[in-house]
Parts: structure tokens; C-alpha cells; sequence
């Protein structure tokens, strides 16, 4: 669907933004004495009371380590570690909890998985295929891999609106393709790439499929059995949830033959100086003591996502990216970067004689915080032929007067730099 075009088919009662925005206490206060205007979501979303109160909980209550004790606080903080693991399940509708494997963030579980195919899956001649709009997370650790197995990198090329070139991507697939590691959404330039297609032409040619769903996961509904993901990788500080966490999903029956990551308690079935034995999913890939409190509060984030109709949050959305893409669009002198049929809330942009950072740094004068640089996208940044870029992006919180207050603070700038 193109969705800056059309309008979502059903109509859906609108958000009560000013009741939400009353859950998110960081939103109430000032910044250089305005009132805060937060446009930065896609670097971390702020957060829920229900979620800051679950951790306050995790630590001022249930505080025991899971797994590990008979009393009855780490039966109730493991009851509650693992009610989050099934939250997550539920939230990506995979098959089984034990698929759901705790990490710290996307970039870690990212690097999980490269480490395993390194050891397990890829060897010389072997293929890589990676898209040109990749976070430098879903970059750099498959050099890694390839270095160690001797497996090559290939990059498949993005339009100059953003979107994937599908036409060249499968031009790129062929039988030497062992793993495909893609983003479901960019996080620069908000493009929303076609998942289940990609993962179909990649199954056809016995590739396994990779996805970097640290942008998708705070935005779109997720089925990575219907998506075809073998494996996706998502954080919770994204998604109103805590730093710190993350999950990596995957399909049980690959999950399960790749090498453990860390070795140390929890993921041992039996120790012997001469030979250990490892547990099965998902022990297997936590060793050590898990973030606990995160994970709790991970699962809090989930049930306040679930109790926000899903239709509503998806036609807010859509509204404030029409509203702001328009916004920025009638600004002399802005070029928007990222101008696909399907996006999320993400605009990136940069305005004739101002560097980015420079505009940064003015419209925080006015307490609006965007982000400015390259996002963790070089090679995107080159693609593009810029820098840098300055980068609005939208949360559920957001309202149309924060982007009227961002474009003021652009007209602003352009004031100060005639
Ligand atoms: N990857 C995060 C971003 O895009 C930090 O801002």
C-alpha cells in the first residue's frame, strides 16, 4: 500500500493523544525553557508509566535472579521473566516462547546470528546478500562473518526514493546466497521493505532470511510467520520499553543448530573440565543473568501497545507522516530524503546551506529534539550524496503542532543563516 497516497481503507475512532501523552512523563517538561517538542522515537521512544512502574516493581519487589532459586521471590520474578517471554511471543506470533531469546538489543542479537552462520552455515564461495539502506548493525557483523568464513558480501541496491530495487535484488539472489539480511523498515529513511517477498524468493533459492526489525517492530502489526522471517531481531527501547533488551526470534529448527554464543551459567546442561553439554532454545543463548527488570518491562510496554486499538495507532501515524511530509516539503531549500510509496514515521532531510548538525542544534533552542548525522548508515549517506542528514521521527505521543512547531523552528534557522 502506498501509504503517504492513500488513506488506511477503514476509518478508526482517533487517539485521545492528550489522554497518552498524559502516560509519558518525560513529555512534560521544558527544554531551554519551551516546552519539549520530541521528534527523535526511532533513536528510542520514550516511555509509558506502566512500563517505568513494571521495572520499579521487578526491582523494588520480585528482586531475585530467575531460574536459580526455590523461594518465592525468584519464583515470582522468574514467573514474571517468563510471562514476558510468552508477551513476546505473542507479539511476534511465533510458533513457541522457547524461539523468543532475550539479547540486549537488535544490534546484539544481529551479531548472534552472524556469529553463528559464521561457524555453522557459511563458507568460501558462499554469499551475503545485504541491502544498500542497512544500519551499519546489519552491516558490520556480516563482514565479520564473512572475514571469518571466507563468505562474501553483496549488496543489493536501493531506488533513489528509498525503496528497495526488487528487480535488482533478484538479480543478486542466486544458489551461492546462503543467509539474506535485510531491514523491514530503514531507519534513515523510513521505507517499509516488502518482507514476505523478499523472504519468499530468498526460500526459493535456499537462502535463510535475516530481519533487522528494530524499526518495523514500534510501528507495523508483526507476524514473522507470515512475513517468512527465519530470524528477526527487534529492541524494546524502541518500542516504549527499556534499554538494555531485545529479542532475537528464530525458527526453531535453525535457532536450535547454531553454536552458543557466550558460554557461562544457565545455557550448560552439564560441565565437565573435559566436555560441556548445552541446553536447548532458549537457555542456550542467555547465558549468564539476564536483564531481568528488562525483559519485565519489555512485556509492560507490549500490554500497553496491545491495549492501544491497532488500527487507530496505524491512522495516527499515517496522519502525522501526510501532515509532516507536506509540512516539510512547502519549506523552500528542504529536500526530504526518503520518499517511498510505503514509510513509517521517519523524515529525513536536509536544508540547502545549513549542515544538519548546525540545524540540530537551532531547533533544540526551541525544545525540539531531532537527530542529526549519518544514523548509522554511511554507505546510505553516500548513496545519497550527503553527509548527514537532520531527522524528525514520529511516536504515538507525536501531534500535528509538534511538526508546526518543528517547521517554525526550520524557518528559523534559514533566518539566522541568510
Ligand atoms: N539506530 C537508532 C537510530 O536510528 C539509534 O537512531
Amino acid at each position: 500500500m502506498n501509504q503517504l497516497a492513500q488513506s488506511p481503507a477503514r476509518s478508526f475512532a482517533p487517539l485521545d493523544i492528550e489522554r497518552l501523552r498524559e502516560q509519558f512523563p518525560a513529555l512534560h517538561q521544558t527544554v531551554h525553557g519551551k516546552p519539549l517538542v520530541y521528534l527523535d522515537s526511532a533513536a528510542t521512544a520514550l516511555k509509558p508509566q506502566a512500563m517505568i512502574d513494571a521495572v520499579n516493581w521487578a526491582y523494588s519487589r520480585d528482586c531475585a535472579n530467575v531460574h536459580r532459586g526455590v523461594h518465592q521471590l525468584s519464583q515470582r520474578a522468574t514467573d514474571s521473566f517468563e510471562a514476558a517471554r510468552e508477551k513476546v511471543r505473542g507479539f511476534l506470533n511465533a510458533r513457541e516462547a522457547k524461539e523468543c531469546v532475550f539479547v540486549r538489543g537488535t544490534t546484539e542479537a544481529l551479531n548472534l546470528v552472524a556469529h553463528g552462520c559464521a561457524s555453522q552455515h557459511l563458507q568460501s564461495g558462499d554469499e551475503v546478500l545485504i541491502s544498500e539502506l542497512e544500519h551499519h548493525s546489519n552491516i558490520v557483523p556480516w563482514q565479520l562473518a564473512c572475514e571469518r568464513s571466507g563468505a562474501r558480501l553483496v549488496v543489493a541496491p536501493i531506488t533513489d526514493s528509498g525503496e528497495l530495487d526488487l528487480g535488482r535484488f533478484i538479480e543478486k539472489l542466486s544458489d551461492r546466497t546462503r543467509v539474506v539480511a535485510i531491514s523491514h523498515v530503514s531507519n534513515t529513511l523510513g521505507s517499509v521493505l516488502p518482507i514476505a517477498e523478499i523472504a519468499r524468493l530468498s526460500h526459493e533459492r535456499g537462502a535463510v532470511v535475516v530481519v533487522d526489525g528494530a524499526q518495523s517492530a514500534p510501528h507495523l502489526p508483526i507476524d514473522v510467520q507470515a512475513l517468512g522471517a527465519d530470524f528477526y531481531a527487534f529492541s524494546g527501547h524502541k518500542l516504549y520499553g527499556p534499554t538494555g533488551i531485545g529479542v532475537l526470534y528464530g525458527r526453531r529448527e535453525l535457532f536450535q543448530k547454531l553454536p552458543p554464543y557466550q558460554g557461562g551459567g544457565s545455557m550448560i546442561r552439564v560441565v565437565t573440565f573435559e566436555k560441556t553439554t548445552y541446553q536447548g532454545l532458549p537457555e542456550r543463548f542467555e547465558a549468564g543473568t539476564p536483564d531481568i527488570a528488562g525483559a519485565i518491562g519489555l512485556g509492560a510496554a507490549i500490554d500497553f501497545l496491545n491495549g492501544i486499538d491497532a488500527g487507530a495507532r496505524a491512522a495516527h501515524e499515517h496522519d502525522l507522516l501526510t501532515y509532516g511530509t507536506r509540512l516539510l516539503e512547502a519549506i523552500p531549500g528542504v529536500r526530504l530524503i526518503g520518499t517511498a510509496r510505503e514509510k513509517i514515521g521517519v523524515l529525513s532531510f536536509v536544508v540547502q546551506g545549513i549542515h544538519p548538525h548546525d540545524l540540530g542544534t537551532i531547533v533544540d533552542t526551541a525544545g525540539v529534539a531531532i537527530r542529526t548525522g549519518h544514523h548509522c548508515t554511511q554507505p546510505l549517506m553516500a548513496r545519497f550524496g550527503v553527509p548527514a542528514t537532520a531527522r524528525a521521527s514520529l511516536g504515538l505521543y507525536n501531534r500535528r503542532q509538534d511538526l508546526d512547531v518543528l517547521a517554525s523552528a526550520i524557518h528559523q534557522a534559514q533566518e539566522m543563516f541568510r
